[in-house]
């Protein structure tokens, strides 16, 4: 998989991929992700990539034509599956995006800053728009580094053992079951007795029913999506 990051601050997107899964995931070739600093597209004085909205009003918009020139030249090299915008309106992402996003050769993330970008941009490029929640963040790299993270980890090879992405929680619409690890006994607070029976049925039971309960308990909407 290959994906292309459009930013203005391409120093707030180096750390995430420099750690941990996302390291590993470009270390072992399972997915490049290339960074392209929206001023290098704009033959502006200063490097400007934006400007004051029409009609009036506070606040910059990122323009089209350094976006149009750099989608042009990385579509000019290869062909993407999805050409994504970062924005609080966007679709809300969830673990079904994510999957989907996942099994994708090559998408381009366009990083929103300011007021946004010039809504032709989202007319004419844009092919799915994204949010990361209700809330509004200064700009789209943050939530960008999210998208990244959820799908990456969810490329078959990326994580060592792949069966562990299958039991996260939401991968089937229920939160995942609570976990241990030693000791068994701590200050009086134990683990719970069949985890540590060595009954596999049992303890996958237990987990099914854990699972379920919790979900019911804490997010009562997912078994309704069911
Ligand atoms: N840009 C600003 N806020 C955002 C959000 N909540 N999700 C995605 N991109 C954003």
């Amino acid at each position: 998989m290959r994906i292309d990051i459009i930013t203005v601050l391409p120093e707030l997107l180096k750390s995430p991929f420099e750690a941990s899964i996302l390291k590993r995931a470009i270390e072992k070739g399972l997915v490049e992700v290339h960074m392209h600093n929206l001023r290098d597209y704009t033959d502006k004085s200063y490097n400007q990539v934006d400007d004051y909205q029409f009609g009036g009003g506070a606040g910059m918009v990122l323009m089209i034509e350094p976006i149009d020139k750099c989608i042009s030249a990385l579509k000019a090299e290869r062909d993407y599956d999805e050409i994504i915008y970062m924005t609080p309106d966007g679709e809300t992402l969830n673990q079904k995006t994510a999957n989907t996003l996942s099994l994708v050769e090559n998408i381009i993330i366009l990083c929103g800053h300011y007021k946004g970008v010039d809504q032709r941009v989202r007319d004419a490029f844009i092919t799915k728009e994204i949010s990361i929640g209700d809330y509004v963040l200064s700009g789209g790299e943050l939530a960008a580094a999210i998208v990244c993270d959820s799908v990456i980890r969810l490329i078959p090879g990326v994580l060592s053992n792949e069966t562990s992405a299958l039991t996260d929680t939401f991968q089937d619409n229920l939160l995942a079951p609570p976990v241990y690890t030693r000791p068994s006994e701590y200050k009086g607070l134990k683990v719970p007795e069949v985890l540590l029976s060595g009954n596999f049925p049992k303890i996958e039971e237990w987990r099914e029913n854990e699972a379920y309960n919790r979900t019911k308990r804490l997010r009562p909407d997912l078994l309704k999506d069911q």
